[in-house]
């Protein structure tokens, strides 16, 4: 067996996510603590994708704190960076370069289709960069310059993992001869548990996000459990018990929502979690969901805030990783330039 047909064999997670804000609950349900639990099973690298961030204004100085503060985030959680690689995404500089690669394989009308870009430009469109408007490019490189083969993600990054597939298989139809000699696998998206996508306490309809101007709409990372609790008492509800089927519990927005956080963080399935809420009302349920929540969370905001008092520490992991990273990525890249016929 050649080396390229065994390396096809080998399975290897790629995800990553931004320094922007807090992490909240959203993150870390329908990211971060899927990768806790995979890390044991599959290769896996992470990383905090700062390139990404940069594709809407970014104060300098934050930038450089929100990145400590993932990193911390991640290891608090529980990644382990013995078994896994986390770096800074700039810091690898192939993935920009496989970018650049990736934006003459990619075509102008699969990224008009991509619904994050339509939020996130909104109407101001002709005003948003071209790195936003690029930004599930740069997306594609980051998982296939490892050769990844799972993407473990929230619902919300589906559509940019098939954007990454459809790159990979034109980059394999315009380079290589036949599909034996494929040079990239088709990722698959991960998106696991009962949380994979995560509302607003403040509005079940919408996504639980950093960029909401209401704090109360979401549970940071970094949250008190004094915090924790008054968000939950105030998440919005609605007047009737909890029901006995998922199907009634999928009509009412916020039930379904905070179901489904109970249920993720007990790691249980909402089937289960439904039995033990059926009938009663959420003055029952409520106090049981911060308990939960307090649980988990404190242990990780508190490992969070000791993490960050050493901050040369958390630039050491990162710039292991970052050496790691590039042991994988650096002949990757070499490769691709090969196929596309660049001397180098
Ligand atoms: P980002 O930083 O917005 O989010 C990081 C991860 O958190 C998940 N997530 C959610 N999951 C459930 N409910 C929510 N409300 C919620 N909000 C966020 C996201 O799905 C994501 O998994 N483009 C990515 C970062 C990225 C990436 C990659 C991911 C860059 N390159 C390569 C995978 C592979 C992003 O902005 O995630």
């Amino acid at each position: 067996m050649t080396n390229l047909q065994s390396d096809h064999l080998q399975k290897r997670i790629f995800s990553g996510i931004q320094p922007t804000g807090n992490l909240h609950l959203g993150n870390y349900l329908g990211a971060i603590k899927n990768w806790v639990n995979l890390q044991n099973d599959i290769y896996s690298i992470f990383s905090i994708v700062d390139l990404h961030a940069i594709t809407v204004p970014q104060e300098p100085s934050k930038l450089k704190s929100s990145t400590h503060e993932v990193a911390a985030a991640i290891i608090a959680s529980g990644i382990d960076t013995d078994k896994s690689i986390l770096f800074n995404q700039s810091s690898v500089k192939e993935h920009a370069e496989l970018a650049w690669i990736f934006n003459c394989v990619c075509r102008i009308g699969w990224l008009n289709r991509m619904t994050q870009f339509k939020e996130k430009a909104g109407k101001n469109r002709e005003n948003a960069t071209v790195g936003l408007y690029g930004y599930p490019v740069l997306m594609a490189a980051d998982i296939l310059l490892y050769k990844s083969t799972h993407v473990p993600v929230g619902d919300d990054q589906k559509q940019h993992i098939e954007l990454a597939r459809d790159i990979a298989s034109s980059f394999n139809n315009m380079f290589t001869s036949d599909e034996e000699d494929d040079f990239f696998d088709l990722p698959e998206p991960q998106i696991i548990g009962e949380a994979t996508r995560v509302m607003s306490l403040r509005d079940g309809t919408k996504k639980m996000s950093k960029s909401d101007a209401s704090d109360a709409s979401r549970i940071n990372l970094t949250d008190t459990a004094e915090e924790i609790s008054n968000k939950i008492k105030k998440a919005k509800t609605d007047p009737h018990p909890l029901p006995d089927n998922i199907e009634e519990l999928k009509e009412r927005p916020e039930a379904h929502n905070l179901m489904s956080i109970y249920s993720s963080l007990s790691d249980q399935t909402l089937e289960k979690a439904l039995i033990e809420f059926s009938g009663k009302g959420f003055s029952y349920f409520k106090p049981r969901l911060i308990d939960l929540a307090i649980e988990t969370l404190s242990p990780i905001s508190r490992e969070m805030r000791s993490l960050l008092k050493y901050r040369n520490e958390i630039d050491k992991i990162l710039k292991n990783g970052e050496q790691k990273a590039k042991e994988i990525a650096e002949p990757v890249l070499k490769d691709v330039k090969n196929l596309v016929g660049f001397v180098n």
